[in-house]
Parts: structure tokens; sequence; C-alpha cells
């Protein structure tokens, strides 16, 4: 008997063996399958709406159809989809302005966004494209180029997701750093808020104002690897105790490094200690090399450490704080320029207030 031929018991074995792997396959998958994909459609013609509903369902994904911008927004707050498909004129709000107010939205601006287009309508890619649009359909539709563009930005979504996962996971451990001192209690969360209101203050771009953002949370990461007992202490460390002290801005870049997203924010982790004159940490550089962003979460820093009481000083009130950092601004320490600017955009939401 060749090789070739089984016989019936190795067919028997066989048969088990595989009927056995697809058991284990079929857990695997159960175990590792996530939810379906929710694709939302917008459009207002209930032909194009219900073909683009039947042929995604067909995929397995979960469609969900609406014929406006007001009910879409509404089902975007009930259950944010992974990609939205959407016509560009509509009765009420049109597909731009949808695409829009999404992409200006931080919990929303990372949902993929497919406008529908006419064939040979360029102006409309053109304003689509300035609305934030991450992809267009022709019309008429074509099946498989609809699936191909879902699915493209449906793995595109997916890589975000999990990158949004690692920042938080790595903004979560500052918070738990924070938390090693008692004395400073909401720190992060304050130093979050006023560095992002001093970069829209100072008209920064967008993504220097998101990194000032996780800037505020991530900037003192490095202390997770500082014992409790130099942590605590806050003054009068012994120089072995500061030269641990003094590793953190490093160690939290390191930390941070492997993550392309927080390529502006590693600036900031780094270099949160250095002083105008050049007498700060790691690098001792000096005026405007110190890179801006790190400036600006110093100034930040400061008056935040200054408003804050701690087991070795009490807490100034804000015109302290203000005579103080100006007179350290004098001395050489911080940024003359923005420390000024600081207190200017503090006065104005006072006046707001
Ligand atoms: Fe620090």
């Amino acid at each position: 008997m060749g090789s070739a031929v089984l016989g019936m018991d190795a067919v028997r074995k066989l048969s088990s063996i595989n009927s056995r792997r697809q058991q284990i396959s079929a857990a695997s998958d159960l175990s590792l399958r996530r939810r379906l994909p929710r694709v939302l459609v917008v459009d207002d013609n209930p032909n194009t709406m219900s073909l683009m509903r039947d042929l995604l369902a067909t995929r397995g994904y979960d469609v969900v159809a609406v014929p406006d911008a007001a009910q879409a927004e509404a089902e975007i707050l009930r259950h944010p989809p992974d990609v939205v498909l959407s016509d560009v004129v509509m009765p009420g709000k049109s597909g731009y302005e949808l695409c829009r107010e999404m992409k200006e939205n931080p919990a929303t601006r990372l949902v993929p966004f497919i406008l529908i287009t006419g064939l040979s309508e360029r102006e409309d890619r053109v304003r689509g494209i300035e609305a934030g649009a991450d992809d267009f359909l022709n019309k008429p539709i074509f099946p498989e180029e609809l699936f191909a563009r879902v699915k493209s930005l449906i793995k595109l979504k997916e890589f975000t997701d999990e990158l949004e996962t690692a920042e938080s996971v790595l903004c979560t451990l500052g918070l738990s750093v924070e938390s090693r001192d008692p004395y400073t209690e909401g720190h992060c969360e304050r130093l979050a808020e006023n560095a992002t209101n001093l970069g829209r203050h100072l008209l920064l771009e967008e993504e220097e104002i998101i990194a000032l953002r996780r800037g505020g949370y991530l900037h003192d990461l490095g202390k997770i690897a500082v014992p409790d007992d130099i942590l605590k202490k806050g003054a009068d460390l012994t120089s072995e105790e500061w030269l641990v002290m003094k590793r953190h801005p490093i160690t939290g870049e390191t930390i941070c490094r492997p993550l392309k997203s927080l390529r502006l924010v590693l600036p900031i982790i780094r270099n949160h200690h250095e002083h105008f004159n050049g007498s700060g940490y790691p690098d001792a550089l000096s005026g405007q090399q110190i890179p801006l962003l790190a400036r600006i979460l110093q100034v930040v820093d400061v008056y935040d450490a200054l408003r804050t009481a701690r087991p070795y000083k009490p807490a100034l009130n804000h015109e302290q704080a203000a005579i103080t950092m100006r007179e350290e601004a004098r001395k050489g320490l911080w940024d003359d320029e923005l420390v000024v600017e600081f207190f200017a955009m503090l006065e104005r939401q006072r006046q707001v207030a």
C-alpha cells in the first residue's frame, strides 16, 4: 500500500484531529472576535441608503442607516460608529458640515469619514478634503469599491484605537505617579488644562495643544522609578537623592519614546526642568534652546507648585505667586515673556468669569 493511501484507522484519526482543530479554531475565533465593526450610513435617498445597508450587512458589518445629519449626530452620541459614510447634499446640515463638526470634536475626530460624491465633481472633493474627509466614494456605487474603502478605513480605526489605548494607559500611569504624593492631588489635570489654555492663548497649532494636554499627564511619568522615601521628602534631598530625582525626565522620555504619536510630547517630558539661564537639567539648555512646549508646561507647573501647600511650605495666593514668578523670571529661571503671557491669560479668564 502506497504512502498516499490511508487505512481506515488513519482516516478516522485524521478526521478526529481535524474536528478537534476546528473546535479549537472556533473557540479561539470566539475568544478573539471583537464586536462587529459599526458603520453609520447617512443618506436621504432611501434607495441608496438601503442599497448600502444591505451590501454592508452581507459583509458582516453592523450597519445603521439614517436620512440626515441631525439623526446621524444622535446616533453618534448614542453609539459611536467605526466609520461614517455620508452623502453630501441632504436636508438640513450637509455632509461637509457633519464631517467638519465630527473632525473638530476631540471625541469623534478619529472616526473615519467617507463622503459620497458625484463622479466628476472635483469641487466636491476639494471641499470634502477641507472638511477633513478621510476618503471618497463615487456615485454610482460599486460594491467592491464600497467594501474596499470601508475595510481599509476600519483597519485604520483599529490601529488608532490601539494607539489611543496605549496613550491612555500611559496617562493613567502618570496619574498613578501623582497619587503617590498626596500633596499633588489634581496637579496633572490642572496642568493639562492651564497648559492647553496657554497654548490656545499663544495661538499654537492644534497638534501642539494636544501635546500640551498629554504633557500635563506625562511630564513626571519618570518618577515611577523614584522611590517613595525620596519622592515624598520633597525638600532637603541629599546629593545622592537629587541624582535619583533628576533622572525622572529621561526615564519618562524613554518610556514614551516608542509611541510615535507622543513625538511632540517627548521634549516636554525631557526638558520641563531646564532653566532659562541654563542652570536646569538634564541638558542645561538655555533661552530659546529649551523647546517652547516645555517652557509653557514649566511656567504652568511652577505656578501650580507655588499655589499648592506642601509639608515644607504653605500655599501662596495668586498675587504672591505672580510676584514670586516674575522675580524668578528676572533672575533667569523662567521665560519672562511666557510668564507675562500666562498672567495676562489668567487675568483675562478672571475678567470673563
Ligand atoms: Fe518633573
